[in-house]
């Protein structure tokens, strides 16, 4: 079992990766734990003994399903079942169960205590760790949520068996981003060893900015923002929503996009779009836009992405200096590399 820790004061908690780590959840939950909510969905077929008396409750597939009317029906679920502060919420599944369990966690007696188990290669390397839990509203992706820290993460890489392979891969995309930001060699490591080194990557930028804050205030250099490399178009290809594109799939065009931005911008050459481009063709990912793309509704999304502070674009590239946060990318430029990724 490898185990990493998200270094966070007295809300820090171990990640635990490694095949058959979900054995230990008992342990994880407060002593004093008697009654625990597990929020799953059916699709996801694994199985969990917390040592307490449990309930499983069972939320939707997909995105429509991370929504408010599903975190009303689950606490709704918790007060039947006589869920109080001495119980506990354990959320088994990918991203969209653990960012709905997550919430709901948060909010329900005015927060109780979370263990994430995530079951997609995605919600391992990404969604489950870091405190960032919510949902969609009409008007958007994730708009309504909380930084709700779980107690521990288990990331049984056992689960990732039953994985279909589309959803494997869309965890890669995931992982490719992290190449970028510095975790070497991935692809020749074996799975537990890699997703360990992506959690330990992760880790280290949410004990560096916790709430995305100084990102957002120092501008360029650290900060939790540069976890967000290549999902600014990755956002606007899932908002626009007209594209059959799998999370990570969207951030693998975003990447190489990034790369191509950069360098119209003047910050890479030609070898660094290569590279990128490498990366993300090593793991079979799309790296060009759906074809008939509308790229005036992209730019459009772009603009009104939250993560935008000022009255331009904003993205996270690539430069002389590694990954930094570039305000106010002129659109013309946007719209140009988007018609040279088609
Ligand atoms: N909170 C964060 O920091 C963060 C970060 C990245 C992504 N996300 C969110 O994560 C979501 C995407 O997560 P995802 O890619 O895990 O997709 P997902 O949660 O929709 O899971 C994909 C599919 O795989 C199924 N599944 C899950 N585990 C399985 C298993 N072991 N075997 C067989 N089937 C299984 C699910 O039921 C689902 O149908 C998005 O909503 C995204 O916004 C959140």
């Amino acid at each position: 079992v490898k185990r990493v820790e998200v270094a966070l004061g007295e809300r820090s908690y171990p990640v635990l990766v490694g095949a058959g780590t979900l054995g230990h959840l008992p342990t994880l939950l407060p002593q004093a734990c008697s009654r625990v909510a597990v929020v799953t969905q059916r699709a996801v077929g694994a199985e969990v003994v917390t040592g307490r008396d449990q309930e499983v409750f069972f939320i939707g597939d997909g995105e429509q399903a991370k929504s408010l009317a599903t975190v009303e029906a689950l606490v709704r679920g918790f007060a039947r079942y006589g869920l109080n502060r001495s119980g506990a919420v354990v959320g088994l599944g990918g991203g969209v169960v653990t960012d709905v369990a997550g919430f709901a966690a948060a909010v329900y007696h005015r927060g109780v205590p979370v263990v994430q188990a995530p079951t997609t290669l995605l919600g391992q390397v990404d969604a489950a760790i870091g405190g960032k839990t919510g949902v969609n509203l009409p008007e958007g992706k994730n708009l309504v949520g909380a930084f709700w820290q779980p107690l521990a993460v288990v990331c049984d890489t056992a689960v990732l068996r039953t994985l279909p392979p589309r959803e494997y891969r869309s965890g890669l995309g995931e992982m490719a981003k992290y190449a970028f930001l510095g975790v070497p060699d991935l692809p020749s490591l074996p799975i537990d060893e890699a997703v360990a080194r992506c959690v330990e990557c992760k880790a280290r930028f949410v004990t560096e900015d916790e709430r995305e804050s100084e990102s957002l205030l120092a501008g360029a250099g650290a900060g939790r923002a540069l976890l967000n490399y290549g999902h600014t178009l990755a956002h606007a290809l899932e908002n626009v929503g007209r594209y059959d594109l799998r999370h990570g799939e969207a951030v693998a065009i975003g990447l190489v996009f990034a790369a191509h931005l950069a360098r119209a911008l003047g910050r890479v050459g030609d070898e660094r779009v290569a590279e990128h481009e490498r990366v993300v063709a090593g793991y079979d990912l799309p790296a060009r836009l759906p074809p008939a793309v509308d790229r005036v509704s992209l730019v459009e999304s772009m603009h009104r992405d939250k993560k935008v502070t000022g009255s331009g674009l904003t993205f996270v590239l690539d430069g002389p200096a590694g990954l930094e946060v570039v305000r106010d990318v002129p659109s013309g430029t946007v719209e140009q590399t988007l018609a040279e990724l088609r």
